[in-house]
C-alpha cells in the first residue's frame, strides 16, 4: 500500500512579499507571490506599511494558492510558516494566520528559519535539476543577508562567514540609488552592465579577516567618486552608466568569488549552491559557469522563483520537518532574530 500524500500549505511573509504555496511531498503545486509596490516610491522598504500590506493581502494570497493547487483547506496535512528572521510586524501576520489556521483545521504546525529556506530551496522537485550533495557549500545572497554556510545534513548548517555591516543586494541597492536608479536596483545595474566595461572604474576592494563580508565601503567609495566626477562634468553618470554599473556589478562580485573561492580551499568542498534573490543576476551566474570549467566546481543555482522571497521554499523544508516529525506548537511566537540551525 503506498502512504496517503502529504498537502502542505506555505506561508512566507518576512519582509515585502505576502507568498503562499502548496506542496504535495517535495513538489510544487502552486507558489502565488504578491509582491508590495508601494514600498517603491519610498526607496525602500517601509516596516508598517509592509506589514498592512501583509494584512490585506495574506488572505487572497492562501485562497489563490489553494484554488492553483485544486486542494480543498480539508485535504492539508500541515501548515508551515516563516517565524524569522524578518521584519516583526511582517512575521507576526504570517505567523498568527499560519497558527490559526492550523488551530483551526486542527492539522500540525511547522515554524520554519527562513535562511535554512533560501538553502532548502534546492531540494524542490524540479525534472529539470538535481539537489546539490552534501556536504556542499551554500551562498544566500540577498537584500537582507549575505552568508556562506556549510550545510553536511538538511539540518545539518554552519555558518562560515557572513556579511558584518550591508548585504550584498543592499549594496546593489544603494549603488543604484546613488547613480540615480529606482528602487530596487540591483537588477537595472545587471542590466546596465551587461553593455558596459567591468575595468573602467576601480573601486577598492575591503580587507575582511576569515570568510566573512563587508559591502557599506563600497558604498561610499562609490559616493565619492560620483560627487568628484559630476563636480567635473553634471552628465557624469548619464554619459557613462554602462561603465560604472559594470565597474560596481564587478566589484562586488570579485568581493563574493573571492571569498567563496577561499572557502572552497578552506573545506576542500567543490558543491557550491547559491539562493537568495542576487543569484538571479547574470553575472553572478557566468562567474560561477567559470569557476564550473576554471576550478571543476559543481555549481547549482535555484530557479528564479525559488530564488527572490517565496513560499515554495519554506513548504520544502515543511515537508522535509514533516518527515522528521518536527511540529511546534500555538505557542510559537515570531523571532525577527532567528540564527540558522537554532
Ligand atoms: O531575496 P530577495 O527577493 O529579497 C530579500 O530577502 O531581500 O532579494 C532582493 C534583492 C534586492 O536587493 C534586489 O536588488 C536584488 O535582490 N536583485 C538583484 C538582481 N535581481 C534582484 N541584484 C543584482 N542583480 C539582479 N539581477
Ligand atoms: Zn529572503
Amino acid at each position: 500500500m503506498t502512504a496517503p500524500k502529504k498537502y502542505i500549505l506555505a506561508i512566507e511573509s518576512s519582509c515585502d512579499d505576502t507568498s503562499a504555496a502548496v506542496l504535495c511531498g517535495a513538489k510544487v503545486l502552486s507558489n502565488v507571490v504578491a509582491t508590495q509596490e508601494i514600498h517603491r516610491q519610498y526607496g525602500g522598504v517601509v516596516p508598517e506599511l509592509a506589514s498592512r500590506a501583509h494584512q490585506q493581502n495574506i488572505v487572497p494570497v492562501v485562497h489563490q494558492a489553494l484554488v492553483k493547487a485544486n486542494i480543498d483547506k480539508k485535504h492539508l496535512s500541515a501548515i508551515a510558516f516563516t517565524r524569522g528572521p524578518g521584519l516583526m510586524g511582517s512575521l507576526l501576520v504570517g505567523t498568527s494566520f499560519a497558527k490559526s489556521l492550523a488551530l483551526g483545521l486542527d492539522i500540525p504546525l511547522i515554524a520554519v528559519n527562513h535562511m535554512e529556506a533560501h538553502i532548502l530551496a534546492h531540494f524542490i522537485e524540479d525534472p529539470e535539476r538535481t539537489p546539490p550533495k552534501f556536504p556542499f557549500l551554500a551562498l544566500t545572497i540577498s537584500g537582507g543577508h549575505t552568508q556562506i554556510v556549510k550545510v553536511s545534513g538538511h539540518f545539518s548548517m554552519e555558518i562560515l562567514g557572513e556579511s558584518l555591516d550591508d548585504a550584498v543586494g543592499e549594496a546593489f541597492d544603494k549603488s543604484a540609488k546613488l547613480m540615480g536608479l529606482p528602487y530596487p536596483g540591483g537588477p537595472l545595474i545587471d542590466q546596465y552592465a551587461q553593455s558596459g566595461d567591468p575595468l573602467a572604474f576601480a573601486f577598492p576592494k575591503p580587507k575582511v579577516e576569515g570568510l566573512n563580508f563587508s559591502f557599506s565601503g563600497l558604498k561610499t567609495s562609490i559616493l565619492y567618486f560620483l560627487q568628484r566626477r559630476t563636480k567635473e562634468n553634471p552628465d557624469f553618470v548619464q554619459q557613462n552608466i554602462q561603465d560604472i554599473a559594470a565597474s560596481v556589478q564587478y566589484t562586488i562580485l570579485e568581493i563574493l568569488m573571492d571569498k567563496l573561492r577561499e572557502a572552497v580551499e578552506i573545506t576542500g568542498i567543490k558543491e557550491v549552491a547559491i539562493g537568495g534573490g542576487v543569484a538571479a543576476n547574470s553575472g553572478i551566474r557566468s562567474r560561477l559557469r567559470e569557476a564550473e570549467d576554471r576550478w571543476g566546481w559543481k555549481t547549482y543555482v535555484p530557479k528564479f522563483e525559488y530564488c527572490t522571497d517565496n513560499a515554495a521554499m519554506i513548504g520544502i523544508v515543511g515537508f522535509l520537518k514533516f518527515e522528521k516529525g518536527e511540529f511546534t506548537d500555538q505557542r510559537v511566537a515570531a523571532k525577527a532574530r532567528y540564527a540558522l540551525g537554532s
